[in-house]
């Protein structure tokens, strides 16, 4: 049964920040697509789970809170301030591991790209090497820093780009997918960086159980909220719907 209650008071728990993520009304076209109609959410947990089919809309919500789409109408803030401002007023405040890390990673080694996110600090670039390679070696990949990107897995380009989100710090951490090529160590470790980050997480995933502990987790579907509650709730009710799909045969890719 499709969950849309408001979660209890007691389960939600604020991000430390002041005013929330706010999603007013938002109309989104993507080319010929209608992604999202009248969509309205607030997002003040400091933990926040975003599941659904492929296709449902994760990352183009993703894409509007980060300001890279900018809605056709309504609106979308980030701690006050319109999303699609916050990179040039804000730079600290909004970090983003996308789905595909190849549209994330910019310079061609791994300390190289770390490094990059430390330069809204205003760090000089060999001072923020330098510090990128400190980081890699407190995680044991000290070997990594002169690694080109091109040479690395799939997945360790993954985790690359999550680490080039650790060592930035931003204030709001969006995590698109982050788990889909990590092998089980990657995964758990991860899993352990989230738990342990200071900072709001919003996360999207298909392995539900990073997620299922979450105070609040989102089910999308075709671009509408299905159920918004408790992880544990919503992630049992997203399984039952696709066990009953696959038992009636109906499933299809949007
Ligand atoms: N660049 C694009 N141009 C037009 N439509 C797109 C584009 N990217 C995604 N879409 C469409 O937007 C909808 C939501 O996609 P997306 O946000 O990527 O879903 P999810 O991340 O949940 O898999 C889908 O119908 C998809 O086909
Ligand atoms: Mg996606």
């Amino acid at each position: 049964m499709p969950l849309t209650q408001p979660l209890p008071a007691a389960a939600r728990t604020p991000a430390p920040a002041a005013s929330p993520l706010q999603i007013r009304d938002v109309t989104l076209q993507r080319g010929a697509n209608s992604i999202f109609s009248g969509l309205t959410l607030d997002l003040p947990e400091a933990r926040i789970g975003l599941i659904g089919d492929n296709g449902a809309g994760k990352s183009s919500l993703f894409r509007l809170l980060c300001g890279l789409d900018v809605p056709q109408t309504g609106s979308v803030t980030v701690r006050g301030l319109e999303a699609r401002t916050v990179s040039s007023k804000r730079p600290g405040l909004v970090g983003m591991v996308f789905q595909n890390p190849d549209e994330q990673i910019i310079f061609p080694t791994v300390a190289e790209e770390l490094a990059l996110g430390l330069s809204p600090s205003g760090m000089p670039r060999r001072q923020a090497i330098s510090q990128a390679r400190v980081f890699l070696e407190s995680r044991g990949l000290a070997a990594w820093a002169d690694r080109a990107i091109g040479t690395l897995s799939q997945g360790q380009r993954q985790h690359v780009c999550w680490l080039a989100l650790l060592i930035a710090s931003p204030e709001l951490l969006l995590l698109d997918e982050p788990f889909a090529s990590l092998d089980q160590p990657g995964q758990a470790l991860l899993a352990r960086d989230i738990a342990r980050a200071g900072q709001q997480v919003i996360v999207s995933t298909h392995l539900l159980d990073h997620v299922r502990s979450f105070a609040r987790v989102i089910w999308l579907e075709r671009g509408q909220v299905r159920a918004d509650g408790l992880g544990e709730q919503v992630c049992a009710a997203y399984q039952a719907d696709v066990a009953a799909r696959i038992a009636a045969q109906a499933l299809s890719y949007q």
